[in-house]
C-alpha cells in the first residue's frame, strides 16, 4: 500500500499546492489522503478540494487553554485516517508531545529561514534587521521544540539591497515551492520502503544555493 500523507495548513496553502502538483506530475509512490486546517477559512482548503483531496478542519479555538487536548485530537484524526507521514505547510500551531510522540520521525515542516537562525515568526524582517546577506528556507523534522527538529535540506537566496520583508518573503517562497516537494519525495522514497521504520534512518542536510 502506498504511504498515506496528510498536509496540515492554516492559510493560503501555496506550499500545499506545490506538493499536490508535484505528487501528481511525478506520480509519487504516496497518496495525499487528507488536507487539514486549524482555521475554517483557510484558502488552501478550497484548493485541496479542487484537487479532489479530502479536507478536514480542527478548529484550535475550540480548545482554548487546552493545547494538549488539541494535539491529542489531531493525532486521533490522523490515526483514524491511517496517515503515515504528516507534512506541515504553513501550519501555524506549535505541536506538543501528544502529537509529536505518536508521529515521531514522521512529521516534516518547511520554515522560511536558514535554521537554526530565526525560529518562530517574522523571519524575513529579522534577517534584514540583522544585516544578513543570505536568507532561505529549511525543511526539517518536527519535534516538540519550536522549529528545532533535525534539518533535512536548505535553499538559500541572496538578500538584496533595498529588500523589505515582503520582497524577501516572495523570493524565498519561490524556493520553498521547489525544495519542499523535492525533499518530501526523497523522504518518501528513502524511508517508506517496505519494512523500514521511517523514524530510524538518518539523513544529512542538503544545501541548495541560489
Ligand atoms: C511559508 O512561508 C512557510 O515556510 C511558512 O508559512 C508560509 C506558508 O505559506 N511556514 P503557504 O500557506 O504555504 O502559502
Amino acid at each position: 500500500m502506498k504511504p498515506r500523507l496528510a498536509i496540515l495548513i492554516s492559510g493560503r496553502g501555496s506550499n500545499m499546492a506545490a506538493l499536490l502538483k508535484a505528487a501528481q506530475a511525478e506520480n509519487w509512490e504516496a497518496e495525499v489522503s487528507l488536507v487539514l486546517s486549524n482555521k475554517p477559512l483557510a484558502g488552501g482548503l478550497k484548493t485541496a478540494a479542487e484537487h479532489g483531496i479530502k479536507t478536514a478542519v480542527l478548529d484550535h479555538r475550540a480548545f482554548r487553554g487546552r493545547r494538549g487536548d488539541f494535539d491529542a485530537q489531531l493525532a486521533e484524526v490522523l490515526q483514524d485516517q491511517k496517515i503515515d507521514l504528516v507534512i506541515l505547510a504553513g501550519f501555524m500551531r506549535i505541536l506538543g508531545p501528544n502529537f509529536t510522540r505518536p508521529f515521531s520521525g514522521r512529521i516534516l515542516n518547511i520554515h522560511p529561514s536558514l535554521l537554526p537562525l530565526y525560529p518562530g515568526l517574522d523571519t524575513h524582517q529579522r534577517a534584514i534587521d540583522a544585516g544578513d546577506s543570505v536568507a532561505g528556507c529549511t525543511v526539517h523534522l518536527v519535534d516538540e521544540t519550536l522549529d528545532g527538529g533535525k534539518p533535512l535540506a536548505q535553499a538559500k537566496v541572496p538578500i538584496l539591497p533595498g529588500d523589505d520583508a515582503e520582497a524577501l518573503a516572495a523570493r524565498v517562497l519561490v524556493e520553498e515551492h521547489q525544495l519542499y516537494p523535492r525533499v518530501v519525495r526523497e523522504f518518501i522514497d528513502s524511508r517508506f520502503k517496505i519494512g523500514m521504520d521511517p523514524a530510524a534512518s538518518s539523513g544529512s542536510v542538503v544545501e541548495v544555493e541560489k
